[in-house]
C-alpha cells in the first residue's frame, strides 16, 4: 500500500467533524451497552451524541476479544467514513498472566526482565484486539507515600530508563509492530512523581535542573525503545498543567527530542485544566491543548464539542487538526489496521495463549527476581524437615497479584498456605496477637520456624491510593513484636506496592520484601524460602528510618555542611532524632551467596572526551550456592559548575555465579554516562576528578578515582 497517496486520500473524503472524532477517546459503554469495561467519573457527562460517537477515533479499555470484535463491527457499519477503531488499554504488569508490579520488576535490577513482562503481555493483549498499551509508567519518585510508586521502576533515573526501555521494546518488538506485538503509549510526561507530599495529581514545583537530571531522561529513553505515543501527565510544571504544557509537549518532546510520538491527554486532564484555574471553560481548554501539541484527548469531548467553533473562528487553523489526524491515520497504517481491524482478536487463540504454562512459568522467573531479601541471620534457606507455623493477613489471602491488574484475575492462583501445605503445622489469618489462644499459641511455638506474612493490602498503592502513614497497617508491628518476644525463629514476609518503615522488624531472624509478585507469588516464594531459587533482588528505592526522612534518596547532594559522625560541629547537615541514613539502601538486597568484591581497576588515569573508560572489578562468589549478583557502577563528579549528586548509578550488570566462582566484571564508561545536564538542557562535563564506586548496593562500594581533562 502506498502511504503517503493512501493518508492523503483518506484525509481528503473526510468531513472536519469525523476529523475532530479522531482526536477523541472514549471508553466502549458508548457503543454497547453490555461492556465488561467500568467507566467512571466525568465520561458520563460528555455530551456527545449518536453522530458524533461513529467519529470517535480509539477506545480505551476493553473486555476481551468478542467485545472488540462486535464493537469493531457496529462501528465500522454505522460510521459514515473507513477508518476503523484503535483500541488502547491499561496493560501495566500483565494482561492475564500477571508479571510482578513495575516496582518489584525493577528489583530485579534485570531489564531482561521487564523485556520478557512487555513481550508475553503484548502477546496476551494482541490477542484480545487491543493495539496500544499505557505502559510503561517512566515516572521516578522519591516518596514512598505516593501510592502509583507500585506502578513505576523506583527513584533512579537509570534503572527507570533501562528498565522502561526494555519493557518498550518488549511489547513492541523492537518498534517492529506485527503479529503479538502492541504499541506502547509511556507515561505520564512529566514529572508526576514529584506530586508533593506524595499525595496523588497533588502540585509538582521541579527545578529546571532536577527535571533535566532526574525525571525527563527515562521518558526519553522509552522513546528510543519504540513507544509511538506520549501520555500527558495531570499535575502542572512551572504553574502550566502537563496536559497544556508547551514547553513539555513542543519544546521538549517535539523539538528537543524529535519525537514523532502521538501525544494523548490523561483520563479527563485536558477539562481539568479548568479545575486547575489554566481555562476559563471547555473552549479555551480546546484552544490550549491544540496550541501546546495535544494529539487526542482521553474521555473528554473538549475537542469534539469546540474545535468546529475554534476553526471557524479563525483561532485555530483547519491545517492544525490535518496534521494531528495525519498521524493518527499514519499510525492506523502502521499497525494494519486498514487490512484488517480485527487484527489479533480471537477468542479462541485468546483462551490458547493467555495463563499458558509458559507464560506462568515465565512470570515466576521474573517474580523469583523480584523478591528482595532484606535480613537473614542463616534461618534461610528453610531445611526440608522443618515444620512451619504460617499467621498474619497474607497467610491465606489470594490477593497477592498486585494492583492494576485488569484482567488479572486473584482467584486463580494459589495462596501461601497451599503452597507450603507440606510443612505446615499451624495456619491461620488473625492479624493480632490478641486474638490467638493459648493452645494456639502453644502450637506455633512447637514449630520449628514461624512465618508471618505481613503487609498492606494490594489496594493501598496504585493510583489515588497515597498513604501518609507508611507502617504496616493495624499494628502489624505489636502483632510481631509479641511473637518475636516468645518465637525462636520468625521469617517476616513482606507484601506492599512502596517501601514501608520496617524498623520495628529489624531483629527478626530473616526478612523478604516480596512486594507484589503477580500470577506466581506463592510458587516463587516458596522456592525462595526453600533455597530452590537464590533471592537475588535490589532496592530500587530507599526504606526509611521513618517518615520524616521522606523524600530519602541516594543520589542527594553532598551540601556545604555534611554530617560527619566523627566531627564535633553541631551545626552540620543532620536530624536530632534520626540517623540521615535510609533503613536499606537503594540498590541493597542479599543472597544466600556472599559475595565479595576486589580489585576495582580502570584503565586510565586521565580520560578525554571521546576516550572509553575501561573498568573492571573481580566479584567472588564465596559460598556454596549458585546465585546471581547485581554488579552496580555509581560515579561521582566531584567538582562541578553545578554540583553533583554524591552517587548516580550509571551502569548494571546482573551476573549468574556457580559456587565458589570468580569474575571479572567489565565495563565502559563514555563522555554521555559522566556528563551532566545544565540548567538548559544541554549536556556539559568540566575538566576534574570523578569517582567511580562499584558494589553490590549503594552503600557498599569500592572506589578509584581519575581525571576527566577537556
Ligand atoms: C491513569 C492512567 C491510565 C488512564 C486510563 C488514568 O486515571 O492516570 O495511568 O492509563 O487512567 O485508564
Amino acid at each position: 500500500m502506498n502511504k503517503a497517496i493512501k493518508k492523503e486520500e483518506i484525509l481528503n473524503n473526510m468531513t472536519l467533524k469525523e476529523k475532530i472524532g479522531q482526536m477523541t477517546q472514549v471508553a466502549p459503554y458508548f457503543f454497547i451497552s453490555d461492556s465488561e469495561a467500568t467507566v467512571y467519573g466525568a465520561l458520563r457527562n460528555l455530551n456527545i451524541n449518536k453522530e458524533q460517537v461513529y467519529t470517535i477515533g480509539s477506545i480505551l479499555g476493553i473486555g476481551g476479544p468478542s467485545e472488540m470484535i462486535k464493537l469493531q463491527e457496529s462501528y465500522l457499519k454505522n460510521a459514515t467514513h473507513e477508518l476503523p477503531l484503535m483500541f488502547m488499554a491499561d496493560v501495566i504488569h500483565g494482561y492475564k498472566t500477571i508479571f510482578p508490579v513495575p516496582l518489584a520488576l525493577a528489583s530485579s535490577f534485570n531489564p531482561e526482565m521487564a523485556r520478557i513482562a512487555g513481550k508475553i503481555s503484548a502477546k496476551e493483549a494482541y490477542s484480545s484486539g487491543i493495539h496500544v498499551v499505557f505502559s510503561p509508567m517512566c515516572d521516578l519518585s522519591r516518596d514512598p507515600r505516593w501510592g502509583r510508586v507500585v506502578e513505576g521502576f523506583g527513584e533512579d533515573v537509570f534503572l527507570t530508563g533501562e528498565m522502561a526501555k526494555a519493557m518498550v521494546e518488549g511489547f513492541t518488538n523492537k518498534g517492529k509492530l506485527g503479529k503479538d506485538a502492541v504499541a506502547c503509549c509511556i507515561k505520564h510526561f512529566a514529572g508526576y512523581g514529584a506530586s508533593e507530599a506524595g499525595r496523588d495529581y497533588n502540585t509538582v514545583d521541579l527545578s529546571r535542573l532536577s527535571l533535566y537530571r532526574d525525571y525527563l531522561p527515562a521518558y526519553k529513553k522509552a522513546l528510543e525503545g519504540g513507544a509511538d505515543f506520549v501520555m500527558t501527565s495531570f499535575n502542572t510544571l512551572d504553574g502550566v498543567p502537563a496536559t497544556i504544557n508547551t514547553f513539555l509537549l513542543r519544546k521538549i518532546l517535539k523539538e528537543k527530542w524529535q519525537s514523532k510520538a502521538i501525544v494523548i491527554s490523561d483520563y479527563d486532564s485536558l477539562t481539568q485544566i479548568i479545575d486547575h484555574g489554566a481555562a476559563e471553560n471547555q473552549k479555551e481548554a480546546a484552544l490550549k491543548g491544540i496550541k501546546a501539541g495535544l494529539d487526542i484527548e482521553m474521555a473528554s469531548s473538549v475537542y469534539m464539542n469546540h474545535l468546529t467553533e475554534l476553526i471557524e473562528e479563525g483561532t485555530v487553523k483547519e491545517s492544525e487538526i490535518d496534521e494531528i489526524v495525519g498521524k493518527i491515520i499514519d499510525f492506523k497504517i502502521k499497525i494494519g489496521l486498514f487490512d484488517n481491524p480485527y487484527s489479533g482478536a480471537n477468542q479462541a487463540s485468546e483462551s490458547e495463549i493467555c495463563l499458558s504454562e509458559e507464560h506462568m512459568d515465565l512470570a515466576k522467573e521474573a517474580a523469583l527476581e523480584s523478591v528482595v531479601l532484606l535480613e537473614n541471620n542463616g534461618v534461610l534457606p528453610l531445611k526440608k524437615k522443618q515444620s512451619i507455623a504460617l499467621i498474619g493477613p497474607f497467610a491465606k489471602s489470594r490477593k497477592l497479584i498486585g494492583p492494576w491488574s485488569w484482567h488479572g484475575r486473584n482467584d486463580l492462583h494459589k495462596t501461601l498456605e497451599e503452597t507450603l501445605k507440606d510443612n505446615l503445622v499451624f495456619v491461620s489469618e488473625k492479624a493480632s496477637y490478641g486474638e490467638y489462644t493459648d493452645e494456639e499459641i502453644k502450637q506455633i511455638k512447637e514449630a520449628d520456624v514461624l512465618i508471618m506474612a505481613l503487609g498492606e493490602d494490594e489496594s493501598l498503592s496504585g493510583e489515588a491510593h497515597s498513604r501518609s502513614n507508611i507502617h504496616l497497617p493495624n499494628d502489624q508491628e505489636g502483632f510481631y513484636q509479641n511473637f518475636r518476644k516468645i518465637i525462636d525463629k520468625v521469617v517476616v514476609l513482606v507484601f506492599g506496592g512502596r517501601p514501608l518503615i520496617l524498623s520495628e522488624f529489624k531483629d527478626v531472624d530473616a526478612m523478604m520484601m516480596c512486594w507484589f509478585l503477580g500470577s506466581s507469588s506463592s510458587e516463587a516464594i516458596k522456592e525462595l524460602l526453600y533455597g530452590e531459587a537464590n533471592p537475588s533482588g535490589k532496592l530500587p528505592m530507599s526504606f526509611p528510618r521513618n517518615i520524616g526522612q521522606i523524600p530519602i534518596y541516594y543520589n542527594h547532594f553532598n551540601t556545604g555542611r555534611p554530617f560527619d559522625p566523627a566531627s564535633k560541629n553541631m551545626y552540620l547537615s543532620k536530624y536530632l532524632d534520626v540517623a540521615n541514613t535510609p533503613l536499606y539502601p537503594f540498590g541493597y538486597g542479599l543472597s544466600y551467596s556472599n559475595f565479595t568484591y576486589e580489585n576495582l581497576s580502570i584503565s586510565k588515569d586521565s580520560l578525554k572526551a571521546n576516550e572509553t573508560l575501561k573498568v573492571s572489578v573481580k566479584v567472588k562468589n564465596d559460598s556454596d550456592l549458585s546465585g546471581k549478583e547485581v554488579i552496580q557502577l555509581y560515579i561521582r563528579d566531584y567538582v562541578a559548575e553545578i554540583v553533583r549528586p554524591v552517587k548516580e548509578l550509571k551502569k548494571i550488570r546482573k551476573i549468574h555465579f556457580l559456587p565458589q566462582e570468580t569474575k571479572i566484571i567489565d565495563f565502559e564508561l563514555n563522555y554521555d554516562d559522566l556528563a551532566y545536564f545544565d540548567h538548559e538542557g544541554k549536556l556539559k562535563l568540566e575538566s576534574g576528578k570523578i569517582g567511580i564506586f562499584v558494589g553490590g548496593s549503594s552503600d557498599k562500594t569500592l572506589n578509584k578515582d581519575f581525571y576527566f581533562i577537556k
